[in-house]
Formats: structure tokens, sequence, C-alpha cells
């Protein structure tokens, strides 16, 4: 088992898929796990994330939960972070958390990622890890996601794309494979740059680099090529159970 994963994991673990998408779910867990990382911790990713930030960035992090992504970055140099999360116990223990641990520069508010309240062009960077993900648990067919999946994403990369600075960056880290959301990034809507990579042993996470401003006029987006998705017990040892869970529909597989 992952360090970063406690044992109250098991305790939390919702019985479909779906109850991600409930906010009540999130309070309720949070109200009971103090640390829960998805994925990996920062220390697998930040030589991807350090190359786009300075020390004045300023930094927006969607869907904190109670991950310590923030208190990496910031060790790393940049204070000017800004967390939020829809939960409200999982702001309220972060605040906590971060206050009597000596963070008292990173800012967490109360905030759904589908409305951003921030002015417009205000972000140097904006980062998430797994939260977008929650987005897509009911999906259905990830070739052609629910019109009211598509609908929240979005609303939320939208709003994404509006705060961040002309030359911002938006940083992706994700379950989701290229084939699924490159297609989605590269929406005529957005004027960034679609570049991705992965970290991991066995198994790949996706990080994508969004870059504003950079997404060449001429640039030639290859066609969505439909692939075979690798049968899910490939990964299934190698992932946390909860990961497993979140990477596929539980609730199609039991249907
Ligand atoms: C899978 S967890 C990821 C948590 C954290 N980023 C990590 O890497 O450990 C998803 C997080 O997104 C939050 N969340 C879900 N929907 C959200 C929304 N619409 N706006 C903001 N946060 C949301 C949940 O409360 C939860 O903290």
């Amino acid at each position: 088992m992952d360090e970063t994963h406690p044992t109250t994991t098991a305790t939390v673990e919702p019985s479909s898929a779906s109850a991600y998408l409930n906010p009540s779910y999130w309070d309720e867990r949070f109200s009971k796990e103090e640390k829960y990382e998805w994925f990996k911790e920062y220390s697998h990713f930040r030589h991807i994330i350090q190359p786009h930030l300075t020390p004045n960035s300023s930094v927006l992090e969607l869907g904190c939960g109670n991950s310590q992504m923030c208190d990496g970055l910031y060790n790393d140099g940049t204070t000017n972070i800004t967390c939020i999360d829809l939960s409200h116990v999982a702001v309220h223990n972060m605040q906590n958390r971060l206050l009597s641990q000596g963070f008292k520069d990173i800012k967490v508010m109360q905030a759904d990622m589908l409305e951003l309240p921030f002015d417009d062009e205000c972000f140097d960077l904006v980062i998430e890890k797994g939260t977008m993900d929650v987005l897509f648990v009911d999906s259905g067919d990830p070739w052609n996601p629910k019109p009211e999946t598509m609908s929240k994403v979005m609303s939320t990369l939208k709003g994404v794309h509006r705060v961040l600075k002309p030359d911002g960056i938006f940083i992706s880290i994700t379950f989701g494979q290229p084939h699924f959301r490159r297609p989605i990034f590269n929406a005529p809507d957005f004027s960034w740059s679609v570049e991705w990579t992965t970290f991991g042993e066995t198994f790949h996470y996706f990080v994508y680099v969004l870059k504003k401003g950079q997404r060449s006029s001429h640039e030639d987006i290859p066609p969505v090529k439909r692939i075979e998705v690798p049968h899910f017990n490939l990964f299934h040892e190698e992932l946390e159970s909860e990961d497993f869970a979140f990477r596929i529909n539980v609730d199609e597989l039991n249907s």
C-alpha cells in the first residue's frame, strides 16, 4: 500500500462510483478521513510541474481535498497558492492543518470549480489532481460522454481558461487517457496548446500541460483514432483499490 494512503480508506470508499458526484459524500468522507493522496503524492511528479513555476507564480488548485500537494508546491518556493474545494469540511480541515503547520500564506476557500469565483486572468497556473475525473465517473461511453458530463467539463475548462493569465498554464493530473482527453482539451473554445506526459512505474498517470495563448492557428490536430482500451485487469493489482474503482465505472460493471 502506498504510504500516503491511510488505513481509514476502507471505511470511506463509496459503494458505487456515482457517489463521487454527490457533495455530501465528500463532506462525510472528510469528516472521517484526515489524509488521502489520490494517485500519487507530489514527489512523484514535481519534476514535471516545477519547470512551469517561479517563486512569483500565482497558483490555483482545484479540489484540494486533504491532499498535501500545496505543501509541496510551497516548500519548492511558490507561496502564492489558493486552494478550493466544494466540500466545506475539506476546506475547514485544510485551513486548520495548514495553519497548525505554519503554511499561513496558503488560502483555502469553498468554491465550485464549475463556477470559479475569481477575476479574469488572475492566475499563472491552475492545477488539479483527480478532481476533474470526478465529473467523468458516470459519463457513460468514454468515446461519447453524456451531454450532462460534457456540460460540466466544459464549464470547468472555460472557467479555468478565463482565470488564467494570457500566458498561464493549466496542469491536469488524471487517469484520463489522451485519446479521451485531447479532443476535449482541444475544443475550439480554447487558445491553449495541449501536451501530455506520464509518470508512474508500471501504471502510468497522465499529466496534461495546457499553455494558454500557445495554440497554433495552423495546429495540425491529429484525428482521434479509436483504439481498444486495455483490459482493466492489466492494471488492477498495481492500483490502490479506490483508485481502481475511480478509474473504471463500477456502476456500469455491476449493471
Ligand atoms: C478525487 S478527490 C481529489 C483530491 C485531491 N486533489 C487529491 O489529489 O488527493 C476529488 C476532490 O474534488 C472535490 N470536488 C468534487 N467536485 C468539486 C467541484 N465541483 N468543485 C470543487 N471541488 C470539487 C472533492 O470534494 C474532493 O476533494
